[in-house]
């Protein structure tokens, strides 16, 4: 077998090693091996005088093969490993890298004498992001090649390094032109070599050590710096350590080390969840693949209709990934109001430092701001962000099926509003409208919910899909449901964190109990951020629609106070003047207080994990009933949502997969028991009740394959 993975050719005196494990020459079993065979090989054969280390296809050695990991699979012991042996060749070995060298893949290419590579190749240790540390002398290697510093942030960041700053940083030794074959170019390196001893070797190097020396403090600063993301993710302190033990210890020693601080991480919640949202998120890209005969459309120009908040937003993703983008209003004013925001955003991204002066400048120029329908027709996709209201949307929309080139895509990115009654006065090509729910603000937040009307084509929804992909979002498909997937599975957590204060908790609490969950902020402190009056808006338009409608009478009191949040520096805290730190208000307590005995509620207290469960397995529930209505494809798309649309924390897989943590037996029962003590909105799902009756996990439900 693992002749097939790994072949071994000798071409002018220089022994090619090359790995064909499609898609990616993952380190997948047989690999490791068949890279031994072969290097053993090349040592042995009196033509060969140095070799080359190469991937086939798109890539060199992606990295490690993921699914492995936690099945407990037999693996080479220390010393036996390809990142023990190849440095031990008596002759020289030089890494020819494209496309990714990632994690495995990059320990590999350290363990070889020489490390070359395409101008476009991305380098990097990734394994934090999977809740792991490169456990394969990855983070003995960096730091002597790279010195600790950069090694520490290249390892606990996971971020992929471009081929140059790889070079500037001594990763690699020579970039090859994209165009150039990388083949000839690696045996024409290796025979220039071929003969220079000593041969370099990364684990005896140490002269970038003397960083360390000079700054012995850089590891606890790195751990304070890091101390708010590692609480819930051990890999990160792991990591340091590992690092850490490389200056501190000899190289043998290092390696034994690293890889007791990687044997826990394996196994850990943490790692479950991180390397099962890397997998859910594939796989939310995934749809059928469309209809014999149709056409895949491809999008190259947008125009987004309204320059407001999540307009600007929008054309900023465009932009932001290159693509020319026209930013419609009905007026100058407003045009001009709306390009000053994209202006004021982009200058904030510049001061920061995140983006350059000229890469500011060249994604303004991108966005052309029109005041004519007529301008925009030619776009590939025309995404409408106009007011929530449904007539005003419908007369955009008309608008558009007017001047709209034919098989343009036309989006909405209603957060409400049915998407069929959006495109009811498109006249015949209903099948080009969708919904494309981008969330705020949207040129940071990542997530996209493609949202399939009822007369939406499959290449209308494919292109939406592909679209996510193409300005760095991640997309996941929606029914046209009432809030769609992200938002309807969250309003219970939203209204069941309001009526724990009615029931006794304080504001304070609920956030603390959801940070401590790993929660970036807890919902309180969100609210104040985003403002109160525009839910409190929303109520009362409710309220005057529908005489059913829960009011939220706490909430309501402190928006008659004048309380909108930070920008009245008063809402669920007080805030102290230029300051965005939340302090708990004794006048909200009271505000409690005084509503609740007016409504004659008996208040209690409440426990972390009670406060916990009511707002998640409220959400649980509805997630449920929304896959059983067949509005979501697969229980792992929720959980994408929640990670991209709501900050869920990523170590925690999502919603689905940490109620998995619990058990859908004990969470149906839970809810029986609030059905009949706390009434109708906590009514079980029915596919709850059938997951939990035959023990099955919810994070698997499956309702339509792809
Ligand atoms: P906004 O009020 O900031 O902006 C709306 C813009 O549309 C304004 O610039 C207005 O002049 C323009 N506009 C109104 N009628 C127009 C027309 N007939 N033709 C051209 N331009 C017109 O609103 P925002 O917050 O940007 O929301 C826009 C849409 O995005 C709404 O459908 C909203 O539900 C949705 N949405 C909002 C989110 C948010 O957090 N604000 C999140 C996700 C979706």
């Amino acid at each position: 077998m693992s002749g097939q993975l790994v072949r071994f050719e000798v071409e002018d005196g220089i022994g090619v090693i090359t790995v064909d494990n499609p898609p990616v020459n993952a380190l997948s079993p047989g690999v490791p091996e068949g890279i031994l065979e072969s290097v053993a090989k090349g040592n042995k054969d009196p033509n060969v005088k140095a070799m080359v280390l190469m991937g086939a296809g798109r890539s060199f050695i992606a990295g490690a093969d993921i699914r492995q990991f936690g099945k407990g699979a037999k693996r080479l012991g220390l010393g036996e490993r390809p990142v023990d042996v190849l440095e031990k060749s008596e002759k020289p070995i030089v890494a020819a890298i494209h496309g990714f060298a990632l994690g495995g893949g990059l320990e590999t290419a350290m363990a070889c004498n020489y490390r070359i590579a395409k101008v476009s190749t991305k380098v990097g240790l990734p394994e934090v992001l999977i809740g792991l540390l490169p456990g394969g002398a990855g983070t003995q290697r960096l730091p002597r090649l790279v010195g600790p510093k950069i090694a520490l942030e290249m390892i606990t960041s996971g971020r992929h390094v471009p081929a140059e700053e790889a070079k500037g940083y001594g990763i690699l030794d020579a970039l090859i032109d994209d165009k150039a074959d990388l083949r000839a170019e690696a045996i024409k390196f290796a025979k220039s070599i071929a003969d220079k001893r000593p041969m370099p070797i990364v684990s005896k190097m140490t002269t970038k050590f003397d960083e360390y020396k000079n700054d012995p403090g850089m590891f606890d600063a790195m751990r304070k710096s890091l101390a708010k993301k590692a609480k819930g993710q051990p890999a990160i302190e792991a990591n340091i350590s590992a690092v850490e033990a490389a200056v501190t210890l000899p190289y043998e020693q290092g390696i034994v080390r690293e890889r007791e601080l990687f044997a826990p991480l394996e196994n850990s919640d943490a790692s479950k969840g991180l390397r099962y949202a890397f997998f859910a998120e594939r796989q939310a890209g995934r749809l059928p693949s469309l209809p014999a005969g149709a056409k895949a459309k491809t999008i190259k120009t947008g125009a987004v209709i309204g320059a407001g908040t999540m307009g600007g937003g929008i054309a900023m993703s465009f932009a932001d990934f290159g693509y020319p983008v026209k930013i419609l209003d009905s007026t100058q004013e407003a045009l001009d109001r709306g390009m000053k925001r994209v202006k004021d955003n982009y200058a904030v991204a510049v001061k920061r430092g995140s983006i350059t002066q000229a890469q500011m400048d060249e994604r303004l120029k991108l966005i052309e701001p029109v005041l004519s329908y007529e301008a925009i027709g030619q776009a590939d996709v025309v995404i409408e962000a106009v007011f929530e209201e449904l007539s005003v949307k419908q007369e955009v929309f008309k608008k558009l099926d007017a001047v709209m080139k034919p098989d343009a895509l036309m989006l909405s990115n209603t957060s409400t509003i049915d998407i069929d009654k959006i495109g009811e006065g498109v006249k015949e090509r209903k099948g080009d409208v969708a919904g494309a729910h981008f969330f705020s603000p949207a040129n940071v937040m990542r997530l996209l919910e493609v949202v399939e009307g009822s007369k939406s084509s499959p290449e209308t929804i494919a292109a939406t899909m592909q679209l996510g992909k193409q300005i760095g979002k991640v997309s996941a498909w929606a029914g046209n449901t009432d809030g769609f997937v992200a938002n309807r599975s969250r309003a219970p957590f939203t209204a069941e964190a309001s009526i724990l204060l009615e029931d006794g908790a304080l504001p304070e609490q609920v956030d603390k109990a959801l940070v401590d969950f790993g929660y970036p902020m807890g919902p309180f402190a969100v609210g104040d951020l985003a403002g109160l009056d525009i839910g409190w808006a929303v109520r009362k338009r409710k309220a005057a629609e529908d005489p059913n409608f829960r009011k939220n009478p706490i909430a309501d009191k402190l928006c008659e106070m004048g309380r909108f949040g930070q920008k009245t520096g008063a809402g669920w805290y007080r805030y102290e003047k230029g300051d965005r730190t939340p302090h708990p208000d004794p006048v909200v307590a009271q505000v409690i207080k005084e509503v609740t005995s007016s409504l004659g509620i008996k208040q209690r207290s409440f426990t972390d994990d009670e406060i916990l469960r009511r707002l998640l397995f409220a959400s649980v529930n509805e997630a449920c009933k929304i896959l059983e209505e067949r509005k979501a494809r697969r229980a792992s798309d929720v959980d994408i949502m929640w990670l991209y649309g709501f900050g869920f924390p990523r170590y925690r897989g999502g919603l689905m997969f940490w109620a998995d943590t619990i058990g859908s037996k004990e969470i149906y029962e839970q809810i029986v028991r609030w059905h009949n003590e706390l009434g109708a909105r906590w009514k079980p799902s029915e596919l709850l009740k059938a997951t939990a009756a035959k023990g099955g996990k919810l994070s698997e439900i499956v309702i339509m394959e792809a």
